[in-house]
C-alpha cells in the first residue's frame, strides 16, 4: 500500500521503517520538510496515499488534517495512534478522543483508532517483546478496519492479539487508557509492557 506518515517523531519513523521493510512504499509528511531527510510537505505525502497515520500529537490533528483540506483527505484511511496530552502527560480532553473528532470533522474519511495504548517499541515488535498482548482497533468502516489488521500483521500482531472494540466511537476508551499506560509505566519504571486482555 502507499502510505503517508505524517510526524517524524518517534511513532512516525518507528512505523514507517517497519511497514517499508515489510514492502509497503512509505513517504513521510513534515511541517519542515527541508529538515526531514526525504520528506514531504504534508499535503504532498497524503495527496498519494492510500493510508495516512496521524504519528503527531493528538491535539495538533485535526487542525494538520485541515491545513492539508479535505479535498486531498479524501475517503483515504486515517490510522491514528495519537494521544492528546499536556506537557505534563495528563489527557488534555476528558470525555472525548482525538478520533472521534477527526471522523466527524472529515466524515468521508475511514477513520482507525489502533496501537495508542502501548509504547512505539512495542508497536512494531510486540511478538520479540512480550509473550502476550493486545492491540486494539476502533473504527466505523469495515473495509478500513480490514486494511488496518493487514497492516498490523505486518508490523507484527498475530491476528489473535488484534481485538476490534467496534465503531470509532470505542476510541474514546482506548485514549483514556493513557493514565493507565502512564501509572503502570512509573511503577513498573519502564514504557516496554503492554496491556494483554484475558478471557
Ligand atoms: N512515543 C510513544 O511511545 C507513543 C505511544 C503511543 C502513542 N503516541 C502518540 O503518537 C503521536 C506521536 O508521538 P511521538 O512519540 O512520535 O512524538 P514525537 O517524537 O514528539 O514526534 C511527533 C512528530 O509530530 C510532528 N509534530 C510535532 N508537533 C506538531 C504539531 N503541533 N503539529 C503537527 N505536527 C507536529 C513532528 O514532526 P515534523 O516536525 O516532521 O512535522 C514530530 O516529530 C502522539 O500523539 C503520541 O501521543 C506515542
Amino acid at each position: 500500500m502507499n502510505i503517508a506518515v505524517l510526524g517524524t517523531g518517534k511513532v512516525g519513523s518507528a512505523l514507517g521503517a517497519r511497514l517499508a521493510i515489510s514492502g509497503h512504499h512509505v513517504v513521510y509528511g513534515s511541517r519542515n520538510p527541508a529538515e526531514a531527510s526525504g520528506a514531504l510537505s504534508q499535503r504532498e505525502a497524503v495527496a498519494s496515499a492510500d493510508v495516512v497515520i496521524t504519528a503527531i500529537p493528538g491535539s495538533a490533528v485535526v487542525s494538520t488534517l485541515e491545513e492539508i483540506g479535505e479535498d486531498v483527505l479524501g475517503n483515504r484511511i486515517v490510522l491514528d495512534p495519537s494521544a492528546a496530552l499536556t506537557p505534563q502527560l495528563t489527557m488534555a480532553s476528558y470525555g472525548d478522543s482525538v478520533a472521534r473528532q477527526v471522523q466527524a470533522r472529515f466524515p468521508r474519511a475511514r477513520v482507525v483508532k489502533a496501537l495508542n495504548t502501548m509504547n512505539f517499541t512495542i508497536m512494531v515488535e510486540p511478538r520479540s517483546s512480550l509473550s502476550q498482548a493486545t492491540v486494539f482497533v476502533s473504527g466505523d468502516d469495515q473495509a478500513a478496519k480490514r486494511a488496518v489488521r493487514g497492516l498490523l500483521t505486518d508490523l507484527g500482531w498475530p491476528q489473535d492479539w488484534i481485538l476490534d472494540l467496534g465503531d470509532i466511537g470505542t476510541a474514546l476508551a482506548t485514549e483514556h487508557a493513557a493514565p493507565l499506560f502512564f501509572a503502570t509505566a512509573m511503577a513498573l519504571k519502564t514504557p516496554t509492557f503492554n496491556i494483554s486482555v484475558s478471557r
